[in-house]
């Protein structure tokens, strides 16, 4: 079973989700150039699985580029999922989007994805083998098919950690939060999220079937990674 996701994906936390992220924009921009790059060899009508995919983002984004793509969109959050649909519809595209409430074992295996998304989302899972996230991406993956994951991630106990945290909070300050202070902050993302260090999200990637992953991102705490599936061994 996989763990709560600290009840913070509420009503209130969705609707105001697009607005605080837009203050980051140029951030986002940035994540969100580099991984359209990254899929930009997929087939004409690829189909495409997004994780925990929140109010929408990472399709409205592609989606725009690539008009015969289809997206599955999967988030346990029947609030985020909402304002995903509303956004989906507004932008003329919920034909090809499907929703699926829940984490993403409630998705049945289907091995035919060319491209699997889970971004901002696995420092929300408090373990630290993610509960076979990477393995189930995997398993949903064709082979050859492109995962594309980013997340939080840092050693919090070392100095260079503290040094992006006062970034960090100047960031969130710059993001209309008010004053905001770098201990504090370390010991809510301490409480709240698990963050591994990117090393570590490397090895479970490549544990997973995947080539040895890519860091092509890093802002402040913010790390993406991408590699692709390979064939299982025979007789796998
Ligand atoms: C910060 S939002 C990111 C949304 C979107 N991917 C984006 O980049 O804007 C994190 C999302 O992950 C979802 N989530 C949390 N735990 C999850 C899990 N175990 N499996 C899938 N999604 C999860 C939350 O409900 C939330 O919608």
């Amino acid at each position: 079973m996989i763990n709560n996701t600290n009840d913070i994906f509420n009503s209130e936390f969705s609707r105001n989700y697009d607005a605080y992220n837009g203050r980051l924009g140029e951030i986002g921009d940035n994540l969100h150039l580099l991984i359209s790059l990254l899929l930009n060899d997929l087939p004409q009508q690829a189909n495409i699985l997004c994780v925990g995919v929140g109010t929408g983002t990472e399709i409205l984004r592609l989606a725009q580029r690539h008009p015969e793509w289809r997206f599955t969109g999967v988030d346990p959050s029947p609030d985020m999922l909402a304002v995903c649909a509303e956004k989906l519809e507004k932008a003329g595209i919920s034909s090809r989007c499907q929703l699926v409430e829940g984490r993403l074992d409630r998705l049945p295996v289907s091995g035919d994805f060319d491209a699997a998304l889970c971004l901002l989302v696995a420092h929300f899972i408090l373990d630290a083998e993610r509960y076979g996230l990477y393995d189930q991406m995997a398993s949903q993956l064709r082979t050859g098919g492109r995962l594309v994951v980013a997340e939080i991630a840092g050693e919090i106990d070392s100095p260079a950690f503290d040094e992006h945290m006062a970034i960090w909070a100047r960031m969130h300050e710059v993001a209309g939060q008010g004053t905001r202070d770098p201990a504090e902050m370390k010991a809510q993302l301490a409480e709240r999220l698990l963050l591994l260090a990117p090393e570590h999200t490397e090895a479970l990637i490549a544990r997973s079937g995947f080539t040895p992953p890519l860091r092509f991102f890093q802002s402040l705490l913010i790390h993406g990674w991408s590699a692709c599936k390979i064939a299982p061994a025979a007789g796998v």
